[in-house]
């Protein structure tokens, strides 16, 4: 099977992670901060020991900053939730996942509203114009995809900050399809919240997501319960990262999270990105020159774009192409993608795309092939 439907989960793992998943279950499976014994000590130890890692990759002061979640959606939840009041806004670009819109539009009946602002494929200035003219005087949150999981657009997530900053708003960054393939510093861009999977481009296993924020004053919690420290009381602790890490954690996910973190740092982010940013570009030019394929991005720019690429075949309905590619051993998502606003920005919304998206393991002759079948469509 050649797979590329790396943009929902990367597959196959480094050896190393799946060795990491079974050490911790065979030798150190006791309950993080949850027990004085030797194994328990072991687990939370090995908690902090992956914190430390995601801190340091991503340039928060400090690993308390870290907090573990079940996946990407669930940290954006935590924001919006914790965060919004009744009477707040919030400006979003329009490339955001069912994550982002999902909770706004629950969040739309409590009294809080958003603005959708258009992105210009490669023209950041005209971009941040956008978000700019979206805010008004009750903004408080911009929320961003870093890349976006159907077009690849990179968005200028830095400068965002930056003028959400200047207005006193805060700044929300969905990283679900950009962590390991666009470095990412939260120290030097001042990224309020960070939302990320562990199981894409960091190369972990699924059920592992993170946000890492040092204003967790600033969220109330939407999940209370046990946490292993100060167990008399009733109320939540206010500590970091207890406070948002309510019952037992996904030890095994979390250290195999680290292993993940660690190949992708010994492969380098910008090494990684090459090579998949090579094979979608070779892939763009040979379906750019065939007249019955319809791309929905210009010719890729280096370093605009994340390595993901949506396409449809005239005549034919997404999802069948995704299924003659599945005959043929291909694996691709097809659809919306669960963006039903991306694809409304490029009016596939009835039809959806196919989308490839290559992980580091995926070859140039495995690009070739797929040309290959996609021509005989
Ligand atoms: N959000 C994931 C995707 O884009 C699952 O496929």
């Amino acid at each position: 099977m050649i797979y590329l439907d790396n943009s929902a989960t990367t597959f196959p793992k480094p050896l190393s992670v799946v060795q990491a998943m079974n050490e911790a279950t065979r030798y150190f499976g006791a309950n993080p901060g949850r027990g004085g014994y030797a194994l328990a000590i072991r687990a939370s130890e090995e908690m902090y020991k992956s914190r430390r890692v995601l801190a340091e990759f991503f340039n928060t002061q400090s690993e308390e900053n870290v907090v573990f979640t079940l996946n990407c959606t669930q940290a954006i939840n935590m924001v919006l939730k914790g965060f919004l009041k009744s009477g707040d806004h919030v400006v979003v670009s329009c490339l955001e996942h069912n994550a982002v819109m999902r909770p706004l539009k629950v969040l739309e009946s409590k009294g809080i509203s958003y603005t959708v602002a258009d992105i210009v494929p490669y023209n950041n200035d005209e971009t941040m114009n956008n978000f700019r003219k979206a805010i008004n005087i009750h903004t408080k949150l911009f929320v961003c995809t870093h890349a976006s999981n159907v077009l690849g657009y990179r968005m200028p997530i830095e400068r965002l900050t930056a003028m959400a900053h200047q207005y006193g708003i805060m700044m929300l960054v969905d990283a679900a399809q950009s962590a390991g393939v666009f470095s990412i510093d939260i120290l030097d861009s001042g990224i309020d919240f960070l939302c990320g999977a562990g199981h894409k481009g960091l190369y972990g296993t699924m059920g592992v997501g993170f946000l890492i924020t040092d204003k967790s004053e600033l969220l109330e919690t939407i999940i209370e319960g046990g946490t292993g420290s100060n167990s008399i009381s009733f109320e939540q602790p206010n500590i970091m990262p207890d406070k948002f890490e309510s019952g037992t954690p996904n030890l095994a996910g979390v250290v195999a999270l680290r292993y993940g973190v660690q190949f992708v740092k010994s492969k380098e982010t910008e090494r990684i990105y090459n090579h998949e940013f090579n094979l979608i570009n070779s892939l763009y030019n040979n379906l750019s020159k065939n007249p019955k394929i319809r791309l929905y991005t210009p010719p890729l720019e280096y370093g605009k774009i994340a390595p993901v690429l949506s396409f449809n075949i005239n005549g034919y309905d997404s999802e069948t192409v995704a299924e003659i590619l599945s005959k043929n051993n291909i694996a691709v998502r097809a659809g919306l993608h669960c963006a039903p606003l991306a694809h409304k920005f490029i009016e596939t919304e009835k039809t959806g795309t196919v989308r490839i998206s290559p992980s580091v393991f995926t070859t140039q002759k495995e690009i070739m092939y797929l040309e290959r079948v996609i021509s005989k469509i």
